[in-house]
C-alpha cells in the first residue's frame, strides 16, 4: 500500500521523538511491502520563527490532501510566559485541528508490569488498567467566543456545544465501547450539576445509549471522575468527555502508565486524520537525545491501525513491549542506565525488522547503553 503521509516536527522535542518513528515506519514499509511517502511541514513556535504564521498555509494545504499526519509537540517556553504575545504556537494546533475536523481525541491509558514501580500508585491499583478517553476536540470553551475588556478588568471564555458535536463523537465512542475486546462499558465525564453544556451532552449520551443496549453508561462528575482515575483506575473502559475535561483527565491518567512520554493519541474526523504523544514539547530536554519517543512510536502504531495495518500495528506494539522489558529505555523511566531517544529508535526498528535478538546479543545490546559516572 502507499501511504502520503504529512510529517509535522514541530518544537522541543518534537523532532527528536518523531525522527524514530519514521524510522520505525520506515521497518515496517520494507517488511511488509509498502511505500510511506513522508514530507515534512511546518508548525508551532518553529514556524513563526521562520515564517510569522504558528500554521502555514502550506503546512495546512499539504494536511488536507495527506492519508495522515504525523505530528511531534508544540510550544516554547519564550510565548508562555507573554500573555500579551499576539501569537502563539498552540494556535497552530488549534486551527489544524478545526481545519482537518478533528473531532475526536483517542488516548488510550494502559499500564505495563515492568514499569509499575515508576507509578506514582500503589501496584495492585494499577492491575486490569485499561481505558480509552474520547476528548471531544474542536468545541467547548477551546473555540468559544473570548473576550477581554478593553481596560483589562474582565475577561471571558464562552463554552458552546452543539447537538450534532456531541453526537457524533458519542457514537463513535459508543462504536467501541461494544467491540468484543472492550469492557462494554462508557462513561460519561461532565459537570451537569452546574454546566449547561454537560446537561446537553448527558441527553445526548441517553438518547444515543438506546441504540447501543449491550454498552453500560455511567455518568461522573469530572471532579469525581479526577479522584476515581487515581482510587479506582481499572473501573474504567471507554470515558467519554468534552475538550477541556479530557485534555485535564488525560494528562492525570497518563501517569498511571508510569512516564507521560508513552502515551499516543490518535485525532480522528472527517478530514485526515492526526497522530501525536500526548506528551508537550519539553523544551528542557530539547536537542539532548534523551526524550522518549515511545509516545510517538506508538502513535504511529495508531496511524498504521487506521490504515487498516493491524498486523504492522501489533509488530510495533510488540516491539515496544520487547524494549520495555528488555529495560531498553530512556531516561524517564531509567535515570541512570538509560538508552539515547535515537538508540531507542533504532533498536525498536531492527526489532520490527527482525534483526533483534538474532542480532544483537544481549552483550551487544549493552554497549549501546549510556551510563552516566
Ligand atoms: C494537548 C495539549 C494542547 C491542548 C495544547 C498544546 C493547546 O495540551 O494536546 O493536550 O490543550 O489541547
Ligand atoms: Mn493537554
Amino acid at each position: 500500500m502507499k501511504k502520503n503521509i504529512v510529517v509535522i516536527e514541530g518544537d522541543g522535542i518534537g523532532p527528536e521523538v518523531t525522527k524514530q518513528s519514521v524510522k520505525v515506519l520506515n521497518a515496517i514499509a520494507e517488511l511488509f511491502n509498502h511505500e510511506f511517502v513522508y514530507s515534512y511541514h511546518l508548525m508551532g513556535a518553529d514556524a513563526i520563527d521562520k515564517t510569522g504564521n504558528p500554521l502555514p498555509d502550506e503546512t495546512l494545504s499539504a494536511c488536507l490532501k495527506a492519508d495522515a499526519v504525523l505530528f511531534g509537540a508544540i510550544g516554547h517556553p519564550k510565548f508562555d510566559n507573554d500573555p500579551s504575545a499576539k501569537v502563539r504556537p498552540e494556535q497552530g494546533l488549534l486551527r489544524i485541528r478545526k481545519e482537518l475536523q478533528l473531532y475526536a481525541n483517542i488516548r488510550p491509558i494502559n499500564t505495563y508490569a515492568a514499569l509499575s514501580h515508576l507509578s506514582p500508585l500503589k501496584e495492585d491499583r494499577l492491575k486490569n488498567v485499561d481505558f480509552i478517553i474520547f476528548r471531544e476536540l474542536t468545541g467547548g470553551i477551546y473555540f468559544g467566543k473570548k473576550e477581554l475588556a478593553a481596560d483589562g478588568s474582565q475577561a471571558s471564555d464562552d463554552c458552546v456545544y452543539s447537538r450534532a458535536e456531541i453526537e457524533r463523537i458519542t457514537k463513535l465512542a459508543f462504536e467501541l465501547a461494544k467491540k468484543p475486546e472492550r469492557k462494554q462499558k462508557l462513561t460519561l465525564v461532565d459537570k451537569a450539576n452546574v454546566l449547561e453544556t454537560s446537561r446537553l451532552w448527558r441527553k445526548v449520551v441517553q438518547e444515543t445509549a438506546t441504540q447501543y443496549p449491550e454498552v453500560k453508561v455511567d455518568y461522573m462528575f469530572v471532579d469525581n471522575a479526577a479522584m476515581q482515575i487515581i482510587i479506582n483506575p481499572s473501573q474504567f473502559d471507554v470515558v467519554l468527555t468534552e475538550n477541556m475535561f479530557g485534555d485535564i483527565i488525560s494528562d492525570e491518567a497518563s501517569v498511571l502508565s508510569g512516564s507521560l512520554g508513552l502515551l499516543p493519541s490518535a485525532s480522528i474526523g472527517t478530514g485526515t486524520a492526526m497522530f501525536e504523544p500526548i506528551h508537550g514539547s519539553y523544551p528542557q530536554a530539547a536537542g539532548k537525545d534523551i526524550a522518549n519517543p515511545i509516545g510517538s512510536i506508538l502513535s504511529a502504531a495508531m496511524m498504521l491501525e487506521y490504515f487498516g495495518m493491524i498486523e504492522e500495528a501489533e509488530r510495533v506494539k510488540e516491539a515496544v513491549n520487547w524494549a520495555l522489558n528488555s529495560k531498553i529505555v530512556t531516561k524517564d523511566i531509567e535515570p541512570v542506565n538509560f538508552y539515547f531517544t535515537s538508540t531507542l529508535g533504532e533498536m525498536i526498528a531492527d526489532y520490527v525488522s527482525g534483526k533483534i535478538p538474532e542480532l544483537n546479543k544481549k552483550e551487544n545490546i549493552e554497549l549501546r547503553k549510556s551510563t552516566i559516572i
